[in-house]
C-alpha cells in the first residue's frame, strides 16, 4: 500500500491508485518505501473547474442530440402536435421538416380558361423554379412541343412559386408575365417557390388541374430535368382506368430516412413509421383526372411533409387509393444508363436526367437515330 497526503489529510490506497492519479492529481515523490507524498498542484482548482465546464458542455451537447435526433421525442412535452401550428420552442427548428398546406395560395399569373377551352386527353404538369426560363425553353423545343399524339391532344403547363417572399399587393415578375403572353403555358402561384415547398406546389398543381382543367382524362407530373417519350405515355395511358388510377415508378416499403444531413430526412415526429405507404417517385407520375379532387380532400387530414412524391403517397393511402404499376419494368426509369440509345429512349416513358440541358442531347439522339433495329 502506498500513503498519500492530501495536505492534513493521509490517505491509504492501492499503489495503482496512485499511480493513475499521478498524471492528474497527485504526484508521488517516494515510491520504493511504499510511502508517497502527494502534492496539491497549483493548478489543480482552474482545472477542476475546466472539468465541470467540459462536462457540463458534453452532457449540454448530449441532450441537444438527443433531442435533434428524437429519441426521447414521445417523452418531452414539445411533441409537435396534429395541426403542426405548435408549441416547441424549437419550432424554427423542426418546422423545417414539415409543411403547412393552408390551402390559400392564389395563383399570381394563371390560364384560367385553356385547359378547360382546349379539352386537352393529357396535361403534363412541369414544377420549376421561376428563375430557370432555360429549363422551360427547352422543354419547350423539344418532348413540350409533341401537341399531338397519337391522335390524342397534350398540353403542357410550367408551375412556378414566386421567386421571393414579396408583399401581397406586390406584382408579378415583368419577365415571367411576358413569357407567359409569348407561350401561354405559365401558372404562377403566390407561395415561395423552394425545394422544402415542393409538397406546397403539387398541391397548388393539383387544386389548378381539378378547377380548371375538368374535360381531361389524364394529367401527368414530370420533373424539368426529364426526358419524356410522350408516344409511350400515351400509348400506356390509352389502355388505363378512368378511375382511380395512378402510376409511375412505385416504390414500396421505402425507408424512412433518419440521418438528419440526407436530403431527404424526416424525423419521427413529422412521420413515426419507418417506411412509407406505397408512393410513386417524383421524377413523373401519372394519374386519372379524378384523383385531384380526391387527394386534395385527403390532404386536408394529412399532415404535409415537405417530400412531395411522399406526401402524394400518403394521401393516397388515406383516400384508399392504391398505386398501379406501370404495365412492365423500365418504363420509368431514375437511375439510367450512362448512354442513352435512341433505342433505350424509344422503349421509356419518363427517365431522369442530370440536368434540363441534358434534354437537348438526348433529344437530338432520340429524333435522329434509327429505331428500326431496336
Ligand atoms: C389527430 O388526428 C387524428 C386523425 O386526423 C384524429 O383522429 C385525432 O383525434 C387527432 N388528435 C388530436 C390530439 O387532435
Ligand atoms: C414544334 O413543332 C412544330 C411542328 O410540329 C414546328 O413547326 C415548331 O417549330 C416546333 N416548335 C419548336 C419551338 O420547336
Ligand atoms: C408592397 O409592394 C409594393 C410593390 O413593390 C410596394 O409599392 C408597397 O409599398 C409594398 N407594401 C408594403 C406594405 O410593403
Ligand atoms: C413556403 O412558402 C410559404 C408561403 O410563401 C413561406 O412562408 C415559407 O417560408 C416557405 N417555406 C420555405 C421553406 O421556403
Ligand atoms: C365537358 O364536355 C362536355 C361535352 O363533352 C360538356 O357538356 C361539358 O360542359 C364540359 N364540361 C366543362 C366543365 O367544360
Amino acid at each position: 500500500m502506498c500513503c498519500c497526503h492530501w495536505g492534513a489529510q493521509t490517505v491509504t490506497r492501492p499503489c495503482s491508485w496512485v499511480f493513475t492519479l499521478r498524471t492528474g492529481a497527485a504526484l508521488c515523490l517516494s515510491m520504493g518505501s511504499y510511502h508517497c507524498k502527494c502534492e496539491k498542484p497549483p493548478w489543480k482548482g482552474a482545472r477542476r473547474s475546466s472539468y465541470y465546464v467540459v462536462l457540463f458542455l458534453m452532457i449540454g451537447v448530449l441532450i441537444f442530440y438527443i433531442w435533434f435526433s428524437r429519441l426521447l421525442l414521445p417523452l418531452t412535452i414539445w411533441r409537435v402536435r396534429n395541426d403542426t401550428r405548435t408549441i416547441s420552442p424549437f419550432h424554427h427548428l423542426t418546422s423545417q421538416f414539415f409543411v403547412e398546406y393552408p390551402h390559400r395560395y392564389q395563383f399570381i399569373v394563371d390560364q384560367p380558361n385553356k385547359c378547360r377551352q382546349e379539352r386537352p386527353f393529357l396535361v403534363v404538369m412541369i414544377p420549376v423554379a421561376p428563375q430557370n426560363r432555360e429549363a422551360r425553353d427547352i422543354i419547350r423545343c423539344t418532348w413540350g412541343n409533341e401537341t399531338r399524339v397519337l391522335g390524342r391532344l397534350v398540353s403542357y403547363y410550367f408551375l412556378l412559386g414566386k421567386s421571393r417572399i414579396g408583399n401581397d399587393t406586390e406584382p408579378p415578375d415583368e419577365q415571367i408575365l411576358l413569357e407567359s403572353r409569348t407561350h401561354g403555358d405559365i401558372l404562377q402561384s403566390d407561395f415561395l417557390d423552394s425545394y422544402k415547398n415542393l409538397s406546397i406546389k403539387t398541391m397548388v398543381m393539383l387544386e389548378w388541374l381539378s378547377t380548371r382543367c375538368l374535360n381531361s382524362s389524364y394529367a401527368m407530373k414530370i420533373d424539368s430535368d426529364t426526358f419524356l417519350n410522350v408516344n409511350n405515355l400515351i400509348s400506356m395511358v390509352m389502355h388505363a382506368p378512368r378511375r382511380g388510377y395512378m402510376t409511375g415508378l412505385v416504390a414500396r416499403d421505402a425507408q424512412v430516412l433518419r440521418d438528419p444531413h440526407s436530403k431527404w430526412f424526416l424525423s419521427s415526429d413529422v412521420f413515426a413509421e419507418p417506411s412509407y405507404p406505397p408512393y410513386a417517385l417524383g421524377l413523373g407520375y401519372v394519374f386519372s383526372m379524378d384523383l385531384p379532387e380526391r387527394i386534395l380532400e385527403a390532404s386536408r387530414h394529412v399532415k404535409a411533409v415537405y417530400i412531395e412524391d411522399v406526401y402524394v403517397g400518403l394521401c393516397m393511402k388515406h383516400a384508399g387509393v392504391p398505386l398501379t404499376d406501370p404495365p412492365h419494368d423500365g418504363l420509368f426509369v431514375a437511375s439510367p444508363p450512362s448512354y442513352m440509345s435512341a433505342c433505350y429512349l424509344s422503349s421509356v416513358i419518363a427517365t431522369l436526367l442530370q440536368s434540363s440541358k441534358e434534354i437537348l442531347y438526348v433529344w437530338e439522339v432520340y429524333k435522329t437515330q434509327p429505331q428500326s433495329d431496336c
